[in-house]
């Protein structure tokens, strides 16, 4: 199987996305010239080059891309080739209408942007392999190319009479027959069973709430339906040649495509990440993208596709990134196990809806304040010799589950706004503030190489996610579990006798009701007192020891932090200082020991190889020094 080696041999990526398609063929020998100077060795092209690669369905204009192609590939620039289907050309909607998405309302939305594609569209997925497999066959030898970059940033839903098509085999090959899609989606609640496969539907817009397990069916369906776009692509290139790596790009925490399947179906995982400089938070939230990253590629390198060199014009306030900061955050990645830092875009749009985007070559031009610091971070990159291919370790793991993510957020649980990822947050930021490196693990897996694993939320249970939890506590592991967990099963059928259902013993304690908060809840105990907010538990022990109580209130006097042995179960969402302290004690417990200690607030220290990455968040300073044995 290739890998990302493949591409990067042996030397750290750098780049970004090139749309030469957008200027006059004056500009590219310029861009070459500037790509060289600046250290780039890989551009992605032609992502969203498909009305420019066909014009019509009858006709392929690639002699501009074999200019283009052959010019890199002189100037020693390697490509990322992109097969342009995330943006079909306006033929194909104009052709073909049922090639256009429809919302849950019905409305079909129309080509002027992008994105505009039925996944279940038999139109688009024809159309879609057509010009894979001509890209292929003209491209897939060429010397420069140095990976595909399948589609973009997968995600688009739609809801018409293909995907309803397709959904029914799905379902039916999910549930077996309607008898048992009856039985799964609980269709006896509201008078719902259905009695012909032509009556089942994707989640439509409805009178009143709809039904949960097909909200959560069809986005299961979605998730699969989009990959299938994928592997179709993916397979046709590699039929071409075998040898040369296949991503796609993903966007950070992003619920709508299931990561652990879609990372399985890819040679190597790859990001675009888009931090708000404003956001106190970009740092922390920087590096659990990054950390997930590397951890849905099996600990592997992985790539920073895109970020921008400046501002992201889709934000409301648009605010650049300061001196320095590019720099930081593209050493954050590669610290946490990027093998590459590329961008959006090469050289500023003069026109469309990204004119205002930052890019490497600014409106400016290369007399710029971004440009001379991105000739800086080529070099920087360049002169991290060896760092390429090594890996990260993590003592912690964190599970993710993709289904407690879309079932937590479902309507009508018990608090609208559980957000999963901030679940995830709480127990990740702690750890990192302090140093620890973490990994993010799918329920279910072998648990058996980390000290410590944290499970902040597991809502829906499976008989697989029980057994590796399981095994873990009995091969000696600590764990740590939050609230609203085991509480449903796939089906999205809710356990009956009490939760956490399947680990009541492990953890020693017994949930009977959950319990949304309206005001902070004040909880005492032995890391002293602090305030819960937002969701506690009416939990029992059933045999652990009782660490932290609520006071005051209907809850007075409720276990919420409890320790049975080396398992732990927190029923509420404790203040962030109060989980670092939980989590500290946990650690030190557990001989999980940050990368380097005592380091000053603000600094952080990721160890990769045989090196640690210093990162300064507050002066924004990077140093790499060898790691201490
Ligand atoms: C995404 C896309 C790019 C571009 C950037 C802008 O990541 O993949 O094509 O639109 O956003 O931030
Ligand atoms: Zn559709």
């Amino acid at each position: 199987m290739p890998a990302l080696d493949d591409a990067t041999r042996g030397r750290l990526l750098f780049g970004g996305d090139y749309n030469p398609e957008q200027w006059p063929a004056s500009v590219w020998d310029d861009d070459v010239r500037l790509m060289r100077a600046a250290g780039v060795n890989l551009v992605t092209v032609g992502v969203f080059a498909w009305a420019a690669l066909q014009p019509d369905p009858g006709r392929f204009t690639f002699e501009w891309l074999d200019d283009v192609l052959d010019r890199l590939h002189a100037g020693g620039i390697g490509v990322a080739l992109a097969t342009p289907t995330a943006s079909p050309p306006p033929w194909l909607g104009h052709r073909h209408p049922d090639t256009l998405p429809q919302g849950p309302d019905g409305v079909r939305r129309l080509y002027g942007s992008r994105n505009q594609y039925c996944p279940c569209a038999p139109a688009y997925r024809r159309a879609a392999l057509v010009v894979t497999e001509a890209l292929a066959a003209r491209y897939a030898r060429h010397p420069a190319l140095r990976m595909w970059h399948i589609g973009n940033e997968y995600g688009t839903a739609c809801h018409c009479e293909h995907c309803a098509r397709r959904f029914r085999g799905w379902l039916a090959r999910r549930h077996g027959d309607l008898d048992g899609l009856n039985a799964a989606w609980g269709t006896a609640v509201w008078s719902q069973r259905y009695g012909s496969w032509e009556e089942v539907l994707p989640p439509r817009r409805m009178q009143y709430i709809g039904n949960p397990t097909q909200e959560l069916d069809y986005q299961r369906f979605v998730s699969d339906a989009l990959l299938e776009c994928f592997t179709a692509e993916r397979d046709a290139v590699r039929a071409a040649n075998p040898a040369v790596p296949v991503t796609t790009n993903f966007m950070d925490f992003y619920r709508h495509t299931d990561g652990w399947r879609w990372a399985a179906e890819e040679d190597f995982v790859s990001l675009d990440t888009y931090p708000d400089p404003n956001d106190p938070d970009a740092a922390l939230r920087g590096a659990m993208s990054q950390d997930l990253m590397r951890s849905l590629g099996g600990g592997r390198p992985w790539l920073l596709m895109e970020q921008s060199p400046g501002a992201a014009s889709w934000r409301p306030v648009a605010t650049p990134k300061r001196p320095g900061l590019n720099r930081l955050w593209s050493m954050q990645a590669v610290a946490r196990g990027a093998d590459g830092v590329l961008h959006f875009q090469w050289r500023a749009s003069r026109q469309g809806a990204e004119r205002a985007h930052g890019a490497m070559v600014p409106h400016a031009g290369p007399d710029s304040r971004v440009f001379r610091e991105i000739c800086e971070l080529g070099s920087s990159l360049a002169a991290l010799d060896g760092v390429a291919g090594t890996s990260v370790r993590a003592d912690v793991g964190i599970v993710l589950d993709w289904d407690s993510w879309r079932a937590v957020e479902l309507p009508h649980q018990p608090l609208d706004g559980f957000s999963y990822v901030d679940r995830l947050t709480e127990y990740y930021a702690p750890l990192w503030r302090d140093n620890v490196t973490c990994d993010f693990v799918r329920a279910g897996a072998d648990l058996s190489g980390y000290r410590l694993v944290l499970v902040p939320n597991l809502y829906q249970v499976t008989p697989a996610a029980l057994r590796g939890l399981r095994s873990y506590a009995d091969g000696g592991g600590t764990l740590v579990m939050g609230p609203f967990s085991g509480v449903a099963d796939p089906e999205e059928r809710v356990f009956t006798g009490g939760w956490p259902a399947g680990l009541m013993d492990l953890f020693g304690v017994r949930v009977e009701e959950h319990w949304p908060l309206a005001a902070a809840l004040p909880v005492s105990g032995e890391f002293g007192d602090f305030a819960a907010a937002g969701f506690a538990e009416w939990a029992s022990s059933r045999g652990a020891a009782v660490v932290a109580t609520a006071r005051g209130g209907p809850l007075d006097g409720r276990p919420m932090v409890l320790r049975h042995g080396r398992a732990w179960y927190v029923a509420t969402l404790p203040s962030a200082p109060a989980m670092r302290r939980l989590l500290r004690r946990v650690c030190a417990e557990a001989g999980v020991r940050p990368v380097l200690p005592d380091l000053p607030p603000g600094v952080e220290a990721v160890r990769r190889g045989d090196r640690v990455f210093l990162l300064d968040h507050d002066s924004l300073a990077v140093s790499v020094v060898a790691a201490p044995h």
